[in-house]
């Protein structure tokens, strides 16, 4: 067996024996744990610090029965699975009776997806003989930044991952989506038809495109989504959204008061040389470029010790819900800090 073969048939063991292992995905990085083993899914919550009443996805390879784990596949949900797995696209489905609470956070629905990345597949297929189901949230701390590396995912768990309680960190790349998963509720259909519980890659007009049906926005009784609440995805310096044209006067104005901040750009390159940048991304304006390196620099930027991360208003096309949806959540709550910061 080569090397790669025996770092995967340990982690496929460790989780077999209820630890944890961190995983690359075609998304983000998530922590993995075995869904059937309820001890296993409350230490996944333990290291994230996130309430437990909250519901991980579960992740299964291409040949799992998904019949084990949902009451029902409505024909909808088959024509979504089809189209979209493997790939970034987490259905909601209603659970079967003999699937632990744990995962569900107590709903009686769960959450299923069939990864694309390669080495999620190859740990799926190892472990429980490609029949078990890996419950797994993305592998930051409760309200972080998703990594999208596996060097993300050892600087956020730095303690668990020396201390054993993560096992292992499967290094499979940078995650070529960049962003989390698409949600489709599938579980009342009759009542509200298609649900978008989180935008991402594949779009709303994606699925659209397949059920002849665009999905509804979620409502107050779509079931929980941790990465629904207000404030989410965000690094610990400040987030502020700024549209284009107020650039070139703030960033003169916080040279001028001696203030450090950092820029993620977008159409604008920052031309001038302004003494108060201390680090500038420029992500372009490819909406799949820009998720892609998203959560990379906001972690970059992260570092550098600056007032407060300024990012370039992005447009309001269907193309960029899933990357918009991200950053308001990042940016809530600090716009009146642009006031602070300027003393206004
Ligand atoms: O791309 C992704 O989805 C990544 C990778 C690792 O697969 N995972 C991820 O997991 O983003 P997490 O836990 O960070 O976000 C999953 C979201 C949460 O907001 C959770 O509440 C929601 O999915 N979710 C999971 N099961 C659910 C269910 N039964 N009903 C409603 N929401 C559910
Ligand atoms: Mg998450």
């Amino acid at each position: 067996m080569n090397e790669q073969g025996s770092v995967l048939e340990q982690a496929a063991q460790q989780l077999e024996q209820g630890r944890l292992v961190a995983f690359p995905t075609e998304t983000v990085y998530g922590l993995g744990a075995d869904a059937e083993n309820p001890q296993a899914v409350a230490a996944i919550y333990a290291a994230k610090g996130r309430p437990s009443n909250h519901p991980v996805i579960v992740h299964l390879a291409p040949e799992a029965d998904l019949s084990h784990w949902v009451q029902d596949v409505p024909a909808a949900a088959q024509q979504l699975i089809d189209a979209f797995w493997p790939g970034p696209l987490t259905l909601i489905l209603k659970r079967a009776a003999h699937i632990p609470d744990a995962v569900s956070g107590g709903q009686d629905t769960i959450g299923v997806r069939c990864p694309s990345h390669p080495v999620a597949q190859a740990l799926l297929r190892q472990f429980k003989g490609g029949q078990g189901g890996v419950a797994a949230p993305s592998a930051n701390k409760f309200g972080h930044v998703s990594p999208t590396t596996a060097q993300h995912v050892r600087n956020e768990f730095p303690e668990e991952c020396a201390s054993g309680m993560i096992a292992s960190v499967l290094d499979g790349g940078q995650s070529d989506v960049g962003i989390e998963s698409t949600i489709v509720d599938m579980s009342r259909l009759e009542t509200h038809g298609p649900v978008l519980l989180r935008p991402g890659h594949i779009s709303a007009q994606d699925i659209q495109a397949v059920l002849g049906q665009a999905p509804q926005a979620a409502d107050q009784k779509a079931p929980r989504a941790s990465g629904t609440l207000e404030s989410h995805y965000a690094p610990a310096t400040p987030v502020v959204i700024l549209q284009s044209e107020l650039l070139p006067s703030l960033l003169e104005q916080l040279s001028l008061m001696h203030k450090k901040v950092t820029l993620i750009s977008a159409q604008t390159k920052v031309l001038a040389d302004y003494s108060c940048l201390v680090g500038v991304k420029n992500l372009g304006i490819d909406p799949v470029a820009y998720a892609h390196d998203i959560y990379a620099s906001l972690r970059e930027l992260d570092q550098l010790n600056s007032r407060v991360i300024l990012i370039e208003a992005l447009p309001k096309t269907a193309a960029w819900q899933g990357v918009n949806d991200r950053l308001n959540r990042a940016a809530f709550d600090s716009q009146g800090f642009l006031q602070g910061l300027l003393g206004t």
